[in-house]
């Protein structure tokens, strides 16, 4: 019989149930952010309601994410972390640093994302959250302190959130992050990817 604890808190082997959905959920909301975005510009024509759809789809899990990884980051901070599988000093400090590069993108993505962006949010067609540019924030710090428009501001922040997290580094993130879990799994044969999974051993 496979047993399977019900824990909601991390224990030194397993991580708890809450940090898995939390982990998972914040995997297909990635998932959801590239699908919806790449399904705009490669399947849809400018100005057609399907390209509104799609951005605003991409725009709700986006700041979904933003929502979910401070409840993540509060979480975390609650918790003791799973001990790590025996490996060098190396290979430690290489897995700390991917995942806090990981939390980093998940901030600084949908940041530069609602940051950047000329429209505002229909979450999910829920409700309406503003655009940034229609915020005091943006009047003080922008307008006043810097003397910028909208337009001058969005060049850098949307090449940010496009060119290099977009297109490149959060793609090497996670197809890294994803990999060395599969070479944990099937390589090195340890718990690694159990660990987010199931709590059977
Ligand atoms: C972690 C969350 C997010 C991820 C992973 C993500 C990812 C991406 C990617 C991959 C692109 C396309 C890059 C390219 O042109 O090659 C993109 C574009 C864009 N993102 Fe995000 N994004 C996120 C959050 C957000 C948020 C919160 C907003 C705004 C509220 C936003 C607004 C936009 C806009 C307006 C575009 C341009 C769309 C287009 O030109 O078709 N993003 N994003
Ligand atoms: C198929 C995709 C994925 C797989 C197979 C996977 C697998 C794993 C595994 C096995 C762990 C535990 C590692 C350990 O304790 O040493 C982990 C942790 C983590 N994953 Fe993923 N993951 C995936 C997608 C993602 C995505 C998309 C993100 C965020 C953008 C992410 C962020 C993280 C973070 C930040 C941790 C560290 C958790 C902590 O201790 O605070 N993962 N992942």
């Amino acid at each position: 019989m496979i047993e399977v604890s019900m824990a909601f808190k991390n224990s030194d082997t397993d991580y708890g149930s809450i940090a898995k959905w939390i982990h998972w959920l914040m995997a297909m909301l990635f998932l959801a952010a590239y699908v919806s975005v790449y399904y705009r510009q490669w399947f849809t024509e400018a100005k057609t309601p399907e390209n509104w759809t799609a951005l605003q789809l991409h725009l709700s899990f986006g700041v979904s994410i933003m929502a979910i990884v401070l409840l993540r980051l509060v979480w975390r901070a609650m918790n003791k972390s799973p001990k790590p599988e025996p490996g060098t000093n190396l290979e430690h400090l290489a897995a700390h640093l991917g995942h806090y590069a990981l939390y980093v993108i998940m901030i600084i993505a949908p940041i530069t994302g609602y940051i950047g962006t000329g429209v505002h949010t229909e979450f999910f067609f829920l409700f309406d959250i503003p655009k940034f540019s229609d915020t005091v924030l943006f009047q003080y710090i922008v307008v006043e302190s810097w003397g910028l428009t909208f337009k001058e501001f969005e060049k850098p922040i949307d090449f940010i959130h496009k060119e290099i997290l977009g297109a490149w580094l959060m793609w090497i993130l996670i197809v890294g992050h994803a990999g060395a879990a599969l070479f944990h799994h099937f390589v090195k044969k340890d718990r690694t990817l159990k660990k987010m999974t199931s709590s059977a051993p």
